[in-house]
């Protein structure tokens, strides 16, 4: 394939290629990203999920037992735990399916009632009943009262694998009333950053490499809820843990609400990404949608979360995230309404009263913000952009290649949902189960791969996209497959095929696209080409889907010369179902080779079958 590419008349592009999207579910996030080790810490419960012992149990013959007591520890934390045993009496968390163990320091704090003249003694203990750290805590008990008490572990060894629990002990026989309540039992390892109730920094790490240059958050079906009154309410999600009520989420099981508003815009500090808000839009997943005559409460409340994270101090909201710790404002540029609003029985209300109540507001208070439709399925009105999702098998991924092409730039399209979900080809996926393939595997990823090469020679049009769902936890998940899959160990954390593909592509970014010519028409090579004004290089970008033979290309770029060095990285794998699994060895295959141009300039190489490649000119 020969391809000419030309000096100038690409697209600019808008410069945030690749992101990553979160949503609390797969417990990516509760078990996951959100470092705390402690499973069920507050015995939150909700209608749909009711406080229960789940991870817990009582230490030798302590019984435990959930008490909703009149003076409890808040108004968010109604459900307390109540430990009576005789003797050594106490409770042991099994953490989210083990916690890693291993020569650090663990930070923990628990609250506690009753009157009690002893110590308390927390441990980490193998499976076998090794100590693996343990610290003893004096007691600082007022009877009536709920007293917080901190603690510190340091184990000198790293455990032999996960399987270990915490426990939380005390001397029965000095409680005076027989028997002490607990609540908020919390431990931390350390954290990306050293946040307080920060990030796991396993998954940070893995994110840090991949540069994600923004994060769709926080939903997602999540940001929905199953009801009306069951969405993620921003407001619920600040401030001291002892004020957030947690809830259901959309995906089986509880979220503690620890990974909140404040701690999704801190993730986007600390790994520099764009913040693309999702706001709700009055549509449950249940179908129930909030009538036009009810609506402006949820309007409101959306330009509130919106003050809340970028006004001055001055206002009502600005003022609340100074007392929540944060005075300085955020920006936000991107605001999304909704999620998939073509979906439970939404659209026509999006159509006809949603959306444009929520754009309207939006943009009359907050000009700069680009507002974007949680789907493409309806006609956009003014500059507002759209949301596209697509889970798909790998072959109907390269049919969509050209999608975009006759999209109009005036009306920017995310992509906030893409997976290579389904390995057969040619069967429509089955929505009835969704645990698709495990992994990404490999010609999925270079699936991919074509689809985002025909996103990024639209770059004008398309602001950027990001695999999902991003993250699971392989012990719980309900979805796969995911970028990212990890267990307790961070040492078996999973970076996908899809991962190192992605991660190619977002480390070589073009602030422009530049045209190409060729005699050959696209298939089985796919490829966009363009320049990064700041590093001036040159970048090609190419996947090879289904070829039967390696396709030989001859590049040239209008005024890169003869000798002009380029490096060339190309990823392969062992073979189409390849997968990177947890606890398994990385099976894609990066090569990088420094090549030269020739008499004319020309860059001269051969890709693969099931082949994703970048090069860039020196
Ligand atoms: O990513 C998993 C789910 O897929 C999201 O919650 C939803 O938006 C989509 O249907």
């Amino acid at each position: 394939v020969t391809i000419s590419v030309a000096k100038s008349g690409g697209n600019a592009t808008s410069g945030l290629q690749y992101g990553a999207m979160e949503e609390e579910i797969n417990h990516c996030g509760e078990g996951g990203l959100y470092a705390e080790l402690i499973r069920n810490r507050a015995f939150q419960g909700s209608p749909k999920f009711p406080s229960s012992l789940e991870a817990w149990s009582g230490v030798g013959d302590s019984l435990l037992s959930l008490k909703n007591l009149t003076d409890p520890l808040s108004t968010a934390l109604p459900t307390s735990v109540n430990v009576k045993g005789s003797g050594t009496a106490g409770l042991s968390n099994a953490g989210f399916w083990g916690i890693d163990v291993r020569r650090q320091k663990y930070t923990g704090s628990f609250y506690v009632k009753g009157s009690y003249k002893g110590s308390f003694t927390a441990s980490l203990l193998s499976s076998s009943g090794k100590i693996l750290a343990t610290t003893k805590i004096t007691s600082k008990t007022v009877a009536n009262r709920w007293v917080q008490h901190r603690f510190v572990l340091t184990p000198k060894e790293k455990s032999a694998d996960t399987k270990n629990t915490f426990s939380l002990t005390f001397d029965g026989s000095k409680a005076s009333s027989g028997s002490l309540d607990f609540n908020l039992i919390s431990l931390f390892p350390p954290t990306w950053n050293d946040r307080p109730n920060g990030m796991r920094k396993d998954l940070m790490q893995a994110m840090a490499d991949m540069g994600p240059t923004f994060l769709r958050f926080p939903g997602g079906n999540n940001l929905e809820g199953d009801s009306i009154d069951g969405r993620w309410k921003w407001n619920e999600t600040i401030g001291p843990l002892t004020d957030r009520p947690g809830r259901a989420t959309t995906w089986q099981y509880g979220e503690t609400l620890g990974l909140g508003l404040v701690e999704y815009m801190e993730w986007c500090d600390d790994l520099n990404m764009e913040p693309i808000l999702g706001v709700y839009a009055g549509l449950a997943l249940n179908g129930d949608v909030v009538p036009e005559d009810e609506l402006d409460f949820y309007v409101q409340d959306a330009l509130n979360e919106i003050e809340f994270l970028t006004g001055s101090v001055d206002t009502e909201f600005g003022a609340l995230r100074a007392k929540v710790g944060h005075p300085k404002p955020w920006k936000i540029r991107y605001v999304e309404v909704g999620n998939e609003d073509m979906l439970s029985n939404g659209l026509d209300t999006y159509k006809a009263y949603r959306f444009a109540a929520f754009n309207d507001a939006i943009t009359a208070k907050y000009p700069d913000i680009q507002v974007l439709a949680s789907t493409i399925d309806l006609e956009i009105p003014g500059t507002a952009g759209g949301d596209y999702h697509l889970y798909d098998n790998a072959d109907n991924f390269v049919k969509k290649f050209n999608m975009f092409d006759n999209f109009s730039p005036k009306h920017p399209i995310l992509l906030g949902e893409i997976a290579a979900t389904s390995p057969l080809n040619g069967v429509d996926i089955d929505w009835s189960d969704i645990h698709f393939s495990q992994y990404p595997w490999w010609i999925g990823t270079v699936a991919e791969a074509v689809f985002l090469i025909g996103a990024e020679r639209n770059a004008d049009k398309v602001i950027g996209s990001t695999y999902a769902p991003f993250m699971m936890n392989l012990d719980k998940y309900q979805w796969s497959p995911t970028m990212l899959a990890f267990n307790a160990d961070p040492d078996q954390t999973a970076r996908s095929t899809s991962w190192h593909a992605w991660t190619l592509y977002n480390h070589n970014i073009m602030t422009n696209t530049l045209p190409a010519t060729s005699s050959d028409s696209f298939g089985p090579l796919y490829y966009v080409t363009g320049v990064n004004s700041k590093t001036k290089s040159h970048i090609f970008k190419g996947a090879v889907y289904n070829s039967t033979s390696d396709v030989p290309v001859s590049l040239t770029f209008e005024g890169v010369g003869r000798g002009t060095k380029a490096d060339l990285t190309i990823l392969t794998a062992p073979g189409p179902y390849a997968m990177n699994e947890v606890g398994g060895s990385n099976i894609v295959n990066t090569q990088t080779t420094t090549i030269k141009a020739g008499k004319k300039g020309e860059f001269s190489f051969k890709l693969p079958n099931l082949s994703v490649a970048v090069l860039t000119t020196n």
